[in-house]
C-alpha cells in the first residue's frame, strides 16, 4: 500500500447554533487517508459534511475533535502541500487570468519573473494559451474553472482538493474538463502526487477515482468505501464499470446497504450482479415457439434475419425481442444475418408440449439465473408462497418503474409455462406448485 500523505483520525466538527443553543455536529469519526499516486473520490448527498471535512484537512478550520496528520506530523495550520478547486471557481474579478493564477505564488514570495514563468506554464497546460490577459467577466464558466485548476496546480501542490469542480458546469463542459485532467493525470503529467476530489456524482466518481469513499448524513460519517479495480482510463465499455455505477446506485438511494463490493478477480459479473438487474426480453411464449417452428420447418439449417420478419408477420423490433428471448436461452445462434436452430432450439421445436416446458425450465434455470432465484425464494418460504411486491421492489430497484411491470409480467409468463412458479392476481402472491417440489429437486 502507497505512503498516506494526509490522515484523518476520529476527525469530528461541530458548529455553534445560530441560536446560540448549543452546537450541531456536522461530521462524527471520520477516519481516513489520502495516499500517494491516487485520486480519491468522496462521493455523498450535499449536506454530509464534504466541503467541512475539506476545509479541516487544508487546515482552514480546526476539527473540533480527533486528528489530521500531514506528512507524518500533526496539521495546526495552513496546509501548505493542499491546494483547492472550488466549485464557484472563486475568481478575483478584479485581476487578468495571469493574475489571478499568480496570486498563491506571490503570497509565498516568490519573485516576479519565476512566478509569471510558472504561471504562464500552467495555464499552456489547461488549455488557456493566448487568455493570460482576459479577465474573469470575459470567460465563459469552462475557462474559469480551467483558470481555477491552474490557479491550485501552480503551487504544485502535493495533495489536489477538488470541491466539486465541474458542477457548476454544463453537461458538455463538464465532461470535457473531467476528461482532461483524466488524461492528465494518466500521461503521469500531473503536478500533485494525489487528487481528493469531492463529487455526488455517481459516474464522475468511477471514472475518476481509484477509491470511492461513501459519506452518509445527519451527522456526516464515512459509510465505507469501493475501490475502482479498472485499468486507467476507466472505461466505461468493460462490463465492470456499469457493475460500479449500479451498485454506487443503489448504495446511494439506501441509507443502510453495505457499501463494501469485490467485483475484482474470481468473481464473474454474473455472480455479483443481481439476478433482478438483467433485463428479460419481452416476449411471449407463443412467439419463441412460433419462431423455433418455423426455422424448423426449413429444409436448410440457416436463415436470414431480413426473411424472418415478413414470414413470422412481426415488426422488426419484435423480432430482435424474439431473437434476444432465443439466443438467451440458447435455442438458435446468430452468425451474421442468419439465424439457426441448435439442438436444443430444435428438440424443443418438435417434441411433445410437456418434453418442451421440460426443456424450457431447464434452459431457464441453467440460463436467467433470475428464475432460480424466485424459485428457490419461493421454496424457502414456509407456505412456498410470497407477496409479488417484494419482488417487484426489487426490479423497481434496477429498473423504471414501468419497466420493473414489464420484466415482471414477462417473468410471471415465462415462470408459468415453466412451471416452476404459479401467480395469484387477485392475492397478489407468487407460489409454488405442490408438484413443482416434488418433480424438480432444487440442488442446494
Ligand atoms: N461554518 C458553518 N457554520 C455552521 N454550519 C455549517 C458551517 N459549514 C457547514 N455547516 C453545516 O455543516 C453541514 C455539512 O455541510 P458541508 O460540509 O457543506 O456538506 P457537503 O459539502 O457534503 O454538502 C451542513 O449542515 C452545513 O449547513
Ligand atoms: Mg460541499
Amino acid at each position: 500500500m502507497s505512503e498516506a500523505l494526509i490522515q484523518c483520525r476520529d476527525v469530528i466538527k461541530r458548529f455553534p447554533l445560530p441560536d446560540g443553543k448549543g452546537e450541531f455536529t456536522a461530521i462524527q469519526d471520520i477516519t481516513l487517508e489520502v495516499r500517494r499516486g491516487e485520486v480519491l473520490a468522496l462521493l455523498g448527498r450535499s449536506g454530509s459534511g464534504k466541503s467541512t471535512l475539506l476545509r479541516i484537512m487544508a487546515g482552514l478550520i480546526p476539527p473540533s475533535g480527533g486528528r489530521v496528520m500531514n506528512g507524518g506530523a500533526e496539521l495546526r495550520g495552513p496546509n501548505s502541500d493542499v491546494a483547492m478547486v472550488f466549485q464557484s471557481f472563486a475568481l478575483l474579478p478584479w485581476l487578468t487570468v495571469l493574475g489571478n493564477v499568480e496570486i498563491g505564488l506571490e503570497a509565498r514570495g516568490v519573485g516576479r519573473v519565476e512566478r509569471m514563468r510558472r504561471a504562464i506554464k500552467m495555464i499552456d497546460l489547461v488549455g488557456l494559451d493566448g487568455f493570460e490577459d482576459a479577465y474573469p467577466k470575459e470567460l465563459s464558466g469552462g475557462m474559469k474553472q480551467r483558470v481555477g485548476c491552474a490557479r491550485a496546480l501552480v503551487m504544485q501542490p502535493k495533495v489536489l482538493f477538488m470541491d466539486e469542480p465541474f458542477s457548476a458546469l454544463d453537461v458538455l463542459t463538464a465532461e470535457n474538463l473531467r476528461g482532461e485532467i483524466d488524461d492528465l493525470w494518466n500521461a503521469g503529467s500531473f503536478p500533485s502526487q494525489a487528487i481528493l476530489i469531492v463529487t455526488h456524482n455517481i459516474e464522475e466518481a468511477v471514472i475518476l477515482a481509484d477509491r470511492v469513499i461513501v459519506f452518509g448524513a445527519n451527522p456526516g460519517h464515512i459509510r465505507g468505501e469501493v475501490a475502482i479495480e479498472l485499468p486507467r482510463p476507466h472505461a466505461r465499455t468493460d462490463p465492470r464499470f456499469e457493475q460500479y455505477i449500479d451498485h454506487l446506485y443503489a448504495v446511494m438511494t439506501k441509507p443502510t446497504m453495505a457499501v463494501e463490493v469485490d467485483l475484482g478477480a474470481g468473481t464473474t459479473a454474473a455472480m455479483q450482479r443481481s439476478p433482478f438487474a438483467q433485463p428479460l426480453p419481452h416476449v411471449r411464449i407463443g412467439g419463441i415457439s412460433g419462431l423455433l417452428e418455423l426455422l424448423s420447418e426449413r429444409p436448410q439449417n440457416g436463415e436470414e434475419i431480413a426473411e424472418l420478419a415478413e414470414r413470422l408477420a412481426v415488426t422488426p423490433d419484435d423480432l430482435l425481442a424474439l431473437l434476444d428471448a432465443c439466443t438467451l436461452l440458447d435455442f438458435v445462434r446468430i452468425d451474421l444475418a442468419t439465424v439457426s436452430l441448435t439442438d436444443i432450439g430444435r428438440d424443443f421445436a418438435t417434441t411433445t408440449i410437456l418434453r418442451s416446458k421440460d426443456l424450457f425450465r431447464q434452459q431457464l434455470l441453467e440460463r436467467v439465473p433470475l428464475f432460480d432465484s424466485i424459485a428457490r425464494t419461493l421454496r424457502e418460504r414456509k407456505n412456498n408462497t410470497m407477496r409479488a411486491d417484494f419482488f417487484l421492489d426489487l426490479w423497481d430497484e434496477y429498473f423504471p418503474a414501468d419497466d420493473a411491470q414489464r420484466q415482471f409480467a414477462t417473468a410471471i409468463e415465462w415462470g408459468r409455462y415453466a412451471e416452476l412458479f404459479e401467480y395469484d392476481a387477485g392475492e397478489g402472491v407468487l407460489f409454488l406448485p405442490e408438484e413443482v417440489e416434488q418433480r424438480m429437486p432444487f440442488p442446494t
